[in-house]
């Protein structure tokens, strides 16, 4: 099992959680990182791939990667919560919490404080994800946007602010 990232203070933190001799942790830019062919069953991503602008080349790269009947899985920010260029809580005139929207179709980088200042991160509209994985040849099986159910919240009240917008796009596509 591999396992890839940018940042060795990641990489040294997931080898402390697994303490698995199995995987094979490696530091590796998604940008230009290279796979063996046909060689996994599985390729799992978690909040990461909206911070690599050359998205095509990546899913391409990972699909030969897969042996045929493999699954790509993975979690990135919802462009719905990445899009605007100030994307941040506002009230509506009846006081609700709203999530602006605006240069949707604007695709690129966009840049926001979350725990360090100026990340930067790419949007790209839902149905450019959803096609640039069929461009490479993958088939979708799965598409979620995550919103808590009424137990979750229950469970959790501040998940609630979750069901006023999508803040996670969650996919999952084999390779036929
Ligand atoms: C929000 S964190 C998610 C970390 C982890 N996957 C998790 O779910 O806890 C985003 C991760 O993407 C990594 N990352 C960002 N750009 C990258 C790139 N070009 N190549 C590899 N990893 C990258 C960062 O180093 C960071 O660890």
């Amino acid at each position: 099992m591999l396992g890839l990232d940018l940042s060795r203070n990641m990489l040294a933190r997931a080898r402390e959680m697994t303490s698995d001799s199995a995987i094979d942790y490696r530091t590796a830019d998604l940008e230009t990182a290279t796979l063996p062919s046909a060689a996994f069953d599985l390729v799992y991503s978690a909040l990461a791939f909206h911070y690599v602008a050359d998205f095509p080349r990546l899913v391409r790269e990972i699909h030969q990667s897969l042996a045929p009947g493999g699954a790509l899985v993975f979690t990135i920010e919802h462009p719905i919560y990445i899009a605007a260029a100030d994307p941040r809580w506002e009230l509506d005139r009846q006081g609700r919490k709203t999530w602006p929207v605006n240069g949707y179709a604007t695709e690129g980088e966009r840049r926001t404080d979350w725990f360090a200042p100026n990340i930067l991160k790419y949007h790209r509209m839902l149905g450019t994800t959803l096609n640039i994985l069929l461009d490479a040849g993958f088939s979708l099986r799965r598409v979620e946007e995550f919103a808590p159910t009424d137990e979750q919240i229950a469970a959790q009240p501040t998940l609630s602010e979750e069901r006023e917008r999508p803040m996670m796009l969650l996919i999952s596509a084999l390779r036929p």
